[in-house]
């Protein structure tokens, strides 16, 4: 894989500490499912990081991996075209996790704000652990190792992304530049054969003394068409292109998933620790009773009471899955005692149960056929092993570590 198509390379894992609901679909897995169209993805199960904070309980964690599986594979998420696996399986993250704690200042880890958050918020298990500082370390691994560009994530996880840059770029500083670079980047040019090293050197020259752009991207493309040279003399002769040493690991970006927050059943953002969730496999009936059963704007006490939908946690459904048309039936209704609550809420659970009709029969395959999810997921660690080894061995050899 190339410099240049890796850094486009796609990653995102979520944590297995529960079932999915649909504030996990419109805020993460929609986006994901419209990201593996457009890139190569990978997406994991981050079994590791839940076990960072739940590791007196592993118990959720082993029953939510699978179930975490198929709650992606149910909204959409294809198996064809991204690559789905679970961290523990790919041990590289692990090597990569300790040989980055080498050069992680603690004062970095100390500062990032979600650590402060959670050590202050939590005080049903104790989180004074050293697993729990290296938590962005750890999620620095996941990213780095795959060398992705792109990382999805929601805002509170921008700091760990920055970490990882940061964390990137000085590894790059201390061992981007490996003894004789010079000589091995040579060495490299000499394997492409006479014709392509020729012309290499003179698209070089020509971008180092003329700055000529295009000669760089010619040069680019010509290292690109290379079938037969290692993924190390790849990178020293994209490196040595521009003069400095090699970019052994790439600093991804964030890729800020912007949706609005996902109302619960109480208006509250849709989550598990606000007891307010709509399970993304949820049967029909459970969830036209918890819509039907949702409070409404508390001044309406009887049907004749004039309601404000401003006010009223199933108005802020109807946000999300009602058109103009329906909304202004709803206000217009609502405000002059038109339409009663459950008359407001039928055409909202249509709307929830047809959005989760596909993922159920998605699903029925799955649940029916547990052997064909975890086959689907060793094929996914295979594939990401592979890339992770890769990544690994270019790591090992700049650190020194590659004598036998
Ligand atoms: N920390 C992320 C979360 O809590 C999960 C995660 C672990 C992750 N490793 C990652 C996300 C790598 C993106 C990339 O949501
Ligand atoms: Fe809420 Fe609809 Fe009842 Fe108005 S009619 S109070 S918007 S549920």
């Amino acid at each position: 894989m190339s410099q240049i198509e890796a850094q486009k390379r796609v990653l995102s894992g979520m944590r297995p500490t529960g079932r999915l609901h649909l504030g996990h679909y419109h805020g993460v897995l929609k986006n994901w499912i419209r990201l593996q169209h457009e890139y190569e993805c990978f997406f994991f199960v981050a079994d590791w990081h839940a076990l960072t904070t739940h590791y007196e309980g592993p118990e959720v964690i082993e029953e939510s991996v699978w179930q975490m599986v198929i709650d992606w594979l149910a909204s959409g998420v294809n198996p064809g075209s991204a690559t789905l696996f679970i961290q523990s399986r790919v041990p590289e993250h692990a090597e990569l996790h300790l040989l980055l704690s080498m050069i992680t200042p603690l004062s970095w880890v100390e500062r990032v704000p979600s650590y402060k958050d959670m050590m202050a918020r939590t005080n049903d298990r104790d989180l004074a652990t050293y697993g729990f500082l290296g938590y962005p370390v750890l999620q620095s691994a996941d990213i780095l190792i795959y060398q992705a560009g792109n990382v999805p994530v929601g805002q509170d996880q921008v700091p760990h992304v920055e970490i990882t840059r940061e964390l990137a770029r000085r590894f790059n500083h201390i061992y981007g530049r490996d003894s004789g670079f010079e000589e091995l980047a040579e060495v490299a040019i000499k394997k492409m054969g006479r014709k392509n090293a020729k012309m290499y050197r003179e698209l070089r020259r020509d971008y180092t003394e003329q700055g000529n752009q295009e000669s760089l991207e010619k040069a680019e493309a010509l290292i690109q068409d290379q079938q037969n040279i290692s993924l190390g003399d790849r990178d020293r002769l994209f490196g040595y292109l521009d003069g400095g040493g090699k970019v052994i690991l790439p600093e991804p970006q964030a890729l800020l998933t912007e949706a609005p927050v996902m109302p619960g059943l109480d208006g509250q953002k849709m989550s598990k620790s606000y007891n307010n969730t709509i399970p993304l496999r949820e049967d029909p009936k459970t969830v036209s009773k918890a819509i039907r059963t949702m409070t409404t704007d508390p001044a309406r006490v009887r049907r004749n009471d004039p309601g404000n939908p401003e006010v009223c946690p199933v108005f802020k459904l109807h946000e999300v899955y009602s058109d103009e048309d329906t909304k202004n039936w709803v206000r217009e209704g609502c405000t002059s005692a038109g339409i009663g609550c459950i008359d407001c809420k039928n055409p909202l659970i249509d709307s929830v149960l047809e959005e989760q009709q596909p993922m159920r029969e998605r699903a029925r395959q799955y649940e029916d056929n547990p052997d064909l999810v975890k086959s689907i997921v060793a094929e996914g660690c295979e594939k990401a092993r592979s890339v992770a080894r890769a990544t690994l061995e270019e790591v090992r050899s700049a650190m020194g570590l590659d004598y036998r």
